[in-house]
């Protein structure tokens, strides 16, 4: 007989382990269903971002930003490195060490919390007013009854047409995470946020990376005058960006060949010794069984939902990267807990335009809230204070004074319309404006709080405070 529960959640990863310790919280009897095996072959909560996203990236930036330091910044400082050398091998263990610490502590908050894990491949038997049914395939076959199934199904990486990832020589963002030696010679397809994070760990380490960006302009969701700086920066230290590119093929053998044509249009062809495509990535829809009962994708195959998450059909919900929105993992969490308040009868919102925005390359990129550009296309009126992180006395202890922080507020009520950083900790900065913009705050209010000395926060201040002109510090 099937196993009865309030909600079954189908996918376990920031916004499937959200949704599903919420509910428990909130007295629902709870299941999260979750196909993902380490590589020890056993299950690894926490989806894409724990295991082949945010979290082994990140333990990859520091570990290639301190081998950087040690190499490059350190002498500066007067502390003198010999012998620097690099253990590859150690640094990806302790990559993995990182994602296995929290895989296992998902899987401690599904104890704590008393949530049911089912190790398998979720798809949904049956949807609608009358109850929900999703078969489980695993090591054992099992039939979930719910009242409510939340879909959290997550995204995969697109693959250029013709070169398939075999994540030896064309890698997805799994690849790219376990190279085993360092390449001589990386391309990267795709100047976004995976291009530019796993682009910066490899040239760390020692590779000539080149990256090929179909877009004429550079991180376009950015503000512009941001993404300006950003690109002197990473052109600065190696980085080869090329713009407006089109790629024409991919062969494989025993090396990676790229041909393209350039900007100009002229046929050109690069030899790489392992090429990363990050190009997007697409959502998870197969094997849920979505067209068998029913389900509605949107033009470009999302699961459709409405602004609180439902989808057509009675008791499902969808949240995360299978759905509309940004691809970030805070998203889908801000989303799974909503759902599982809606679903215990309670209201909750999530407001897109206070979604930060973190690239975590040197420095790093960080955002909330609308660029000037679309200011600009919107007609709205609004004034632009900016601080550079070379006037911020703790950035220049650090030694760490490239970059800037612009505030956006409106002409008339000074509301904070947009928050643009790069520089030192932006990724940690963004928070004071995702809290003053959530509490619809001026710039004015950021510029009459005490911050403390010497902080980075102080170029939070002073970039608000020079929105109406009267920053102290330049
Ligand atoms: P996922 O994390 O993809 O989880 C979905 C889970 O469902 C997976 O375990 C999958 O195997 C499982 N699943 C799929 N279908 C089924 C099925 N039928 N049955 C059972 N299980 C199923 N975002 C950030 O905010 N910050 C970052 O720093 C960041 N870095 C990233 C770095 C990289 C290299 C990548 C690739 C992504 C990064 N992201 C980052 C994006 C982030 O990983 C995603 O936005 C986030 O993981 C989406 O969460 P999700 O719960 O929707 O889906
Ligand atoms: P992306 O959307 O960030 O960037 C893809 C880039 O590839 C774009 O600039 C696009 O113009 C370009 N592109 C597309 N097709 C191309 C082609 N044929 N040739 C050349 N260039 C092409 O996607 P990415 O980097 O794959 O990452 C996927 C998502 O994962 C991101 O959008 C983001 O939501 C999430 N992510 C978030 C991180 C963070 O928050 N720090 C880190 C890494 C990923």
């Amino acid at each position: 007989m099937a196993q009865s529960f309030d909600v079954v959640i189908i996918g376990g990863g920031p916004g499937g382990y959200v949704a599903a310790i919420r509910a428990a919280q909130l007295g629902l009897k709870t299941a999260c269903v979750d196909d993902w095996r380490g590589s020890d072959g056993k299950p690894a909560l926490g989806g894409t971002c724990t295991n082949v996203g945010c979290i082994p990236s990140k333990a990859l930036l520091q570990s290639s930003e301190n081998f950087e330091q040690a190499g490059h910044g350190f002498a500066e400082h007067g502390v003198r490195v010999k012998g620097l050398e690099l253990d590859l091998a150690q640094m990806l263990k302790r990559k993995d060490k990182v994602v296995k610490a929290s895989n296992d502590g998902i899987a401690f908050l599904f104890r704590k919390n008393k949530v049911a894990f089912f190790h398998g491949r979720g798809s949904l038997v049956k949807a609608g007013a009358a109850g929900c049914e999703v078969a489980v395939s695993g090591a054992q076959s099992e039939t979930l009854a719910a009242k409510n199934v939340i879909i959290a199904t997550g995204s995969s990486p697109r693959a250029l047409p013709g070169a398939s990832f075999d994540e030896k020589l064309v890698l997805s963002n799994t690849g790219a995470l376990a190279i085993p030696e360092v390449p001589r010679r990386l391309g990267v397809i795709g100047a976004g946020v995976i291009g530019l994070e796993m682009g910066s760990v490899w040239r760390r380490l020692g590779s000539d990376v080149t990256i090929l960006e179909a877009l004429p302009a550079f991180l376009g969701a950015a503000d512009e005058q941001i993404a300006r700086e950003a690109a002197k920066v990473f052109a600065k230290q190696g980085l080869k960006i090329q713009l407006g590119v089109k790629i024409t093929g991919v062969r494989t053998k025993g090396e990676v060949t790229v041909e393209y044509a350039d900007a100009a249009g002229k046929a050109q062809s690069a030899v790489f010794d392992r090429l990363i495509v990050s190009i997007g990535r697409l959502p998870n829809t197969d094997g849920l069984d979505a067209g068998a009962v029913g389900l509605k994708l949107d033009e470009r195959g999302f699961i459709a939902v409405d602004e609180q998450c439902r989808t057509n059909l009675a008791g499902v919900w969808a949240i995360g990267d299978v759905v509309r929105g940004p691809m970030l993992a805070h998203k889908a969490e801000e989303e799974g807990a909503a759902v599982a308040e809606r679903i215990a009868g309670r209201k909750a919102h999530v407001d897109f335009n206070t979604v930060p925005w973190v690239i975590y390359t040197t420095p790093e990129i960080a955002w909330v809230g609308k660029p000037e550009q679309q200011l600009k296309a919107e007609g709205v009126e609004y004034r632009a204070g900016t601080f550079p992180f070379s006037a911020n006395a703790r950035a220049r202890a650090l030694g760490d004074t490239s970059g800037l922080v612009k505030f956006l507020a409106d002409a008339k009520t000074d509301a904070i319309l947009g928050v643009h950083i790069l520089g030192p900790f932006a990724g940690e900065l963004i928070a004071e404006a995702v809290v003053a913009m959530e509490f619809r705050g001026a710039s004015e209010d950021i510029g009459m709080i005490c911050h403390a000395h010497p902080s980075l926060s102080e170029a939070m201040k002073d970039a608000a405070l020079a929105v109406d002109k009267r920053a102290i510090n330049i």
